[in-house]
């Protein structure tokens, strides 16, 4: 009791403070995001993301360098196709800008993780993350021929050689059938990074310009979680894991730490976090009006996603936190 026990005493020094540290974040736990299009050197800015780009392959390719150089292991990929059709044919051609755009990384930067995203709203005409019924307006997707279309897009993702498959639609089952689908065209040793609780969520809005993947119509409510609920993601979770999963995502990360600590606590599995679209333009807008330190604040969000439990975080602050963390 005070006066005896001061735990002000570990905090007077930054060195005091640095050993008594419980979570630490490092350029190793970051995961940086691009947006591949069509063309040649294209680099548009996304109006609502301040900092991201949609970077035509041989952008991406001085990107990947970039990223490598900065000492960060890995990048996920996102495409943005010329055509958009029912069949979400862009995402599972070998042809596909994504296929084209993990080609050309792993070639230029072989040692850099090429991570994909497994999903198929950015190359459906529709915006949803598979296929409809005909004449559907409310978005609800089907499940298991969305599941077909699942595997042939991770075989073809897996062939242009992406090292981490990431399917992110939300639909029941498609661990494991992705898993099989690999599998059986001998792709045993590629882990899958499934978003095991995704949610429905509003912070996505500048993501879906960024990739060009708003729903026309209804919303992803049949398929991604609801707010209010944390056990239903433990069932995911538990179910992922059944499945297969390699390791498992919380998305978004900023509302939901209560998750990734949930989470963290059930399984022995990696957890990723996702600080998504929304949360970036809140700290980038604040940032630029001068409202906020956007090193700092930036810093202790991230540090609070490990403290949180994460081992993994997908950010588009992993080029400036890997910059500020070597000072
Ligand atoms: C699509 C997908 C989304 C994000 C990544 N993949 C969300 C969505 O549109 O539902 C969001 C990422 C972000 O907001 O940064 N399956
Ligand atoms: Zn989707």
């Amino acid at each position: 009791m005070f006066p005896t026990t001061r735990p002000r005493r570990l905090r007077q020094t930054d060195v005091l403070r640095r050993m008594v540290r419980e979570n630490t974040l490092t350029v190793n736990d970051l995961i940086y995001p691009l947006f591949a299009v069509p063309g040649n050197a294209v680099a548009k800015e996304v109006v609502s993301m301040p900092g991201v780009y949609q970077l035509s392959v041989d952008k991406i390719v001085d990107e990947a360098k970039e990223v490598r150089d900065l000492g960060i292991p890995a990048i996920i990929l996102f495409g943005i196709p010329e055509d958009k059709d029912t069949d979400a044919t862009g995402a599972w051609h070998d042809c596909g800008i994504v296929q084209k755009a993990t080609e050309a990384v792993k070639k230029a930067v072989p040692d850099l993780v090429v991570i994909v995203d497994t999903c198929l709203c950015e190359y459906t005409n529709h915006g949803h993350c598979g296929y409809l019924e005909t004449g559907d307006l409310t978005g609800r997707v089907l499940n298991d021929p969305t599941l077909k279309l699942l595997k042939k897009t991770a075989v073809s993702q897996a062939n242009a050689g992406a090292d981490i498959i990431a399917p992110s639609g939300m639909m029941d089952g498609f661990v494991q059938a992705i898993r099989e689908a690999l599998d059986d065209h001998d792709f045993q040793n590629i882990p899958i990074l499934s978003y095991a609780a995704k949610y429905a969520s509003a912070y996505y809005g500048p993501f879906r310009d960024a990739a060009d993947s708003s729903p026309q119509f209804g919303d992803r409510r049949t398929y991604q979680m609801d707010p209010g609920n944390s056990r239903e993601a433990l069932k995911e979770v538990e179910l992922d894991l059944l499945e297969g999963a390699d390791m498992v995502m919380v998305k978004p990360a900023l509302s939901y730490m209560d998750i990734i600590w949930r989470i963290k606590e059930m399984t022995n599995l990696p957890v990723a976090a996702y600080n998504v679209s929304g949360e970036y333009s809140m700290v980038k807008a604040a940032a630029l009006n001068g409202w906020i330190d956007e090193q700092k604040v930036t810093l202790e969000t991230l540090t609070s996603f490990k403290r949180a439990g994460a081992d993994l975080i997908l950010t588009y602050h992993a080029k400036d936190a890997a910059r500020w963390l070597q000072g």
